[in-house]
């Protein structure tokens, strides 16, 4: 057993075959939290993911006054969490900062809820937070008339929140975010008038079904969404699997020689599954099982084999749909043959970690060529990946994506500060183990 602290060293199994259950979805869980603390009634939420960015959100939203009750769940599945919801005027003024931790989508969802607010607020979070370009959510809240303060010309955290009143407004986003869309939904739910989002491409839409599902008048034509004012009914959320964090196991099981791996639960929301587009382009043996729907989300089992992976383009309107697996995509790439370029993907440079330089960071220490832009990785396919010493660059998918590195190199991967993955994936070192792996 290993000390949470302490560099891990992970080793394959000669055969990689089994059954995961992926942790319930962080998008979907977040999300399932601030809405029901918002609406009026309670709700509980099933298989709330277990990563500790989620935890953030329910400390700040208990820290606004929310009453929120947290257990574990049936066997098999995540936490269990009842929350009452305060309404949509309800939250109280907090008596201390408000730390969204590392959570991006915390830190930037709450301003859409905390903007234009009778109350005073500061919201801030670690090192990687306040670096964060946040100005992307300042500015247009601002148009929409909330006073909103933060370092750096008002571009980063801590963010101050010191009321104002929301009319809504016509916006056209700048950049495919799902963080950025659901923050300006979330205040033109409090806004006089229409809030109308014109998205350069689509991104997630959990936002819009979760709200759709809670009776608000949020509708979506192309790549346009409309909100406007209305009040939230709280909704019971099934959380599906969270497919960012099957992931990591899809691409084990496609590149290490011999094996066959069923992820069972996963959510397969059209707007989250580009990775199984981008794979099955790169040849992957994968196959979608019993689709089923749970609550308003698609789920399906996803199996994969050993696969001869090759390279490919991944660029364009695919890339909002698959942002966060670039990291574990880069490792299918190494191991492919042929190049595969990820393009029009300036948005990883700003992730948890730039994303980029991290990935080209550890891959070439692995022996893996990797060129970058400011907006693109190419990665040459070797068909193998030698073992080192990497960083997880604080970044739980960087760790993550160096540890399934581990189960397939040609010596160990020993991974500095690999207790990151705890951000969404605190079983993941243990699932290695469980599937044969060796994690020391
Ligand atoms: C998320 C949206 C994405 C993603 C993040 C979660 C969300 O960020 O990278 O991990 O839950 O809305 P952007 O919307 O900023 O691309």
């Amino acid at each position: 057993m290993h000390n949470a602290l302490m560099p891990v060293t992970i080793s394959g199994p000669k055969s990689l075959r089994g059954e995961i259950t992926a942790p319930g979805d962080k998008s979907v869980s977040h999300r399932s939290a601030m809405f029901n603390a918002i609406a009026n009634g309670s709700a509980t939420v099933t298989n709330f993911s277990p990563g500790a960015d989620c935890s953030s959100t329910l400390d700040i939203l208990q820290a606004l006054g929310a009453e929120i009750d947290r257990g574990p769940g049936e066997e098999g599945l995540g936490d269990t969490v009842h929350i009452d919801g305060l309404g949509m005027h309800g939250l109280v003024e907090p008596a201390e900062i408000l730390d969204a931790g590392n959570s991006g989508t915390t830190t930037r969802l709450m301003s859409g809820i905390l903007a234009g607010r009778d109350i005073f607020a500061v919201l801030s979070g670690d090192a990687s937070i306040r670096s964060r370009p946040m100005g992307r959510i300042v500015t247009p809240l601002r148009q929409m008339g909330a006073e909103i303060f933060g370092r750096k010309a008002n571009t980063l955290a801590p963010l101050v929140f010191a009321g104002g009143d929301l009319h809504g407004m016509r916006y056209d986003m700048p950049v495919a975010s799902a963080q950025l869309k659901s923050s300006l939904l979330l205040a033109g739910l409090r806004a006089d008038g229409e809030t109308v989002l014109n998205q350069p491409a689509l991104s997630r839409d959990h936002t819009e079904r979760m709200l759709n599902a809670m009776g608000a008048d949020v509708k979506t034509q192309g790549l346009e969404v409309r909100v406007g004012p209305s009040e939230l009914e709280a909704v019971d959320v099934y959380v599906p699997g969270d497919i960012s964090s099957a992931a990591f196991w899809m691409v084990a099981g496609l590149v290490h020689p011999d094996a066959e791996l069923i992820i069972r639960g996963v959510g397969i929301n059209p707007t989250r599954a580009g990775v199984i587009d981008a794979l099955k382009l790169m040849n992957a043996d994968i196959a979608l099982e019993h689709e089923r729907d749970a609550a308003g989300e698609p789920v399906a089992d996803i199996v994969v084999r050993s696969s001869s992976l090759k390279g490919a383009v991944i660029g364009g309107d695919i890339v909002p749909l698959l942002i966060d697996e670039i990291p574990i995509l880069a490792v299918a790439a190494a191991m492919a043959e042929g190049e595969t370029c990820f393009e029009d993907a300036g948005e990883l440079r700003v992730k948890e970690t730039d994303r980029i330089a991290a990935t080209a960071d550890w891959m070439t220490a692995a022996g893996v060529q990797v060129e970058t832009t400011q907006e693109t990785m190419t990665v040459h396919g070797v068909g193998r990946l030698l073992g080192g010493n990497f960083n997880g660059h604080h970044d739980h998918r960087i760790a993550m994506s160096e540890g399934i590195a581990g189960l397939i190199s040609e010596s160990p991967v020993t991974i500095t500060g690999a207790e990151i993955a705890s951000i969404s994936y605190p079983q993941f070192w243990s699932e290695i183990e469980k599937l044969g792996g060796t994690v020391e």
